[in-house]
C-alpha cells in the first residue's frame, strides 16, 4: 500500500520572516524524522509584496544559529488552489487566518488554524511579527516555531499513521 502524504503549508503577512522560518524549522524535523516522503511542507504569505525574495536575513542568521537553513526559500502569495493542495493550511496570527478564512472554500476538507493551536501549553496565540523589531523577535519566533512543530508532528502521526 502507498503511504500517504501529507501536506502542510505554513502562512503569514509577507512571506519573509515568520512562515519560513516555520517552513524550514518544520521540514527539518520532518527530515530527521525520516519522514520527508510523507509530509510535504511549503509556505505563503497572504500579501504579495516579497513575492520571489528570499527570507529577511535577519530570519535566516536567526534560524542558521539553530542549525536550520532557509537559504533555498523563496517568498509566494497564497493562491486559490491551496486548498485543493494543503491538508493543514497554519496561519501564524488572526489577521492572517482572517483573510485564509475569506479565501477558503466551503467544501475545503483540510485544517486550517492557527498554527500555534499545536504547541502544548503554549500561553501566546499568535506568532508575534518580528518584522518591525529587533533580533530578539525572530529568537522569540524560533523558540513558538519548534514547539509548534513538535506538536503538529504529533498531531499528524496520530491523524495520519503510516501504513
Ligand atoms: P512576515 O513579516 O509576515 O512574518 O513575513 C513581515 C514581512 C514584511 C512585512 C510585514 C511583515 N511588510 O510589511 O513588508
Amino acid at each position: 500500500m502507498v503511504k500517504p502524504v501529507v501536506s502542510v503549508l505554513f502562512c503569514c503577512l509577507g512571506n519573509i520572516c515568520r512562515s519560513p522560518t516555520a517552513h524550514g524549522v518544520f521540514e527539518s524535523k520532518v527530515t530527521e524524522l525520516g519522514m520527508a516522503s510523507r509530509i510535504y511542507t511549503d509556505s505563503c504569505g497572504t500579501g504579495g509584496w516579497h513575492v520571489g525574495e528570499p527570507p529577511d536575513s535577519r530570519a535566516t542568521n536567526a534560524a542558521r544559529q539553530r542549525g536550520y537553513d532557509l537559504s533555498s526559500l523563496r517568498a509566494r502569495q497564497v493562491q486559490a488552489d491551496d486548498f485543493q493542495r494543503f491538508d493543514y493550511i497554519l496561519a501564524m496570527d488572526h489577521q492572517n487566518l482572517q483573510d485564509l478564512t475569506a479565501m477558503c472554500p466551503g467544501n475545503y476538507t483540510g485544517r486550517l488554524s492557527l498554527f500555534l493551536s499545536f504547541a502544548e501549553g503554549a500561553r501566546e496565540e499568535e506568532v508575534p511579527d518580528p518584522y518591525y523589531g529587533g533580533a530578539h523577535g525572530f529568537s522569540h519566533v524560533l523558540d513558538l516555531v519548534e514547539a509548534a512543530s513538535d506538536g503538529l508532528l504529533r498531531e499528524i502521526a496520530r491523524a495520519h499513521p503510516a501504513r
